[in-house]
């Protein structure tokens, strides 16, 4: 179970508590508060994939509640390496999904990362595919260096509305996915939408030295969310630009 941080007394951070016995007991004048809540605190559902831990919102969420959060395949734990990188932006998760559905911007917009990127194929925009045929596919050399770079095939698509994964299906790094995942968050103080990426990278790799690579996974953790951070520095530059010229009216009619 998850809960809200701030204690329903007078507000006192619940983090600094105390777990005794299944119950938590904030340090401030001891309220006891478990998992039937109480007044002011209402724990909900949470669930942890191994990667990503989930909160379900239920009625506040607006929407069904889902048995389990939707999730594409991943590689197996015990033959990947992940990390996870949460930046917010100030625009809407639609505007966050776009940006990665624009697999075309990735040479221009980011050039430091990718280079020789060619769009293999785009679904039609009007047309209902089944699910193994609404994706774009791409070829793209990731630069890891100023003359290295390693090229690969990946495929971009939604299992649901606000997530998109990249898949790598051919090159180095075969079924490496990095998930991106757009939550929606309460409106800042300007009253402007506010928007969590929150974004997986799983990566694997057939290479003997994967496995000894694997134990180092401290080390690679925060260089892979700095590279994920890096890009979506700019990516939600793109998003936040998108959601602001749509709050201005743009493009006009007249
Ligand atoms: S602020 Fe938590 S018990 Fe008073
Ligand atoms: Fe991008």
């Amino acid at each position: 179970m998850v809960g809200s941080g701030i204690c329903p007394h007078l507000g006192a951070p619940l983090a600094a508590g105390r777990v005794d016995c299944g119950t938590l007991r904030c340090r401030w004048h001891g309220l006891a508060l478990d998992a039937n809540g109480g007044p002011g605190w209402r724990p909900l559902p949470a669930h942890d994939d191994g990667v990503l831990a989930w909160v379900r919102l239920d009625d506040l969420g607006g929407e069904p509640p889902l048995p389990a959060p939707v999730l594409a395949r991943r590689p197996a734990p015990d033959a990947s390496v992940d990390a996870v990188a949460t930046l917010t932006g100030v625009c809407e998760p639609d505007d966050v999904v776009a940006n990665r559905l624009d697999p075309w911007h990735g040479a221009w917009f980011h050039p430091y990362s990718f280079t020789r990127l060619t769009v293999v194929s785009a679904p039609e925009a009007s047309t209902d595919l089944p699910d193994e045929q609404d994706r774009f596919v791409v070829d793209v050399t990731f630069r890891v260096g100023p003359r290295l770079g390693v090229p690969v095939r990946a495929e971009f698509f939604c299992p649901e509305p606000r997530t998109v994964v990249m898949r790598i299906t051919d090159g180095e790094g075969r079924e490496s996915v990095v998930e991106t995942h757009a939550t929606p968050r309460a409106p800042g103080v300007d009253g402007r939408a506010r928007t969590a990426v929150v974004e997986a990278t799983i990566a694997t790799s057939d290479r003997p030295g994967f496995a000894s690579a694997r134990r180092l996974a401290p080390l690679l953790r925060p260089m892979m969310r700095r590279t994920a951070a890096r890009l979506w520095r700019d990516d939600l530059a793109y998003a936040e630009r998108r959601y602001a010229l749509r709050a201005s009216g743009w493009p006009s009619s007249g």
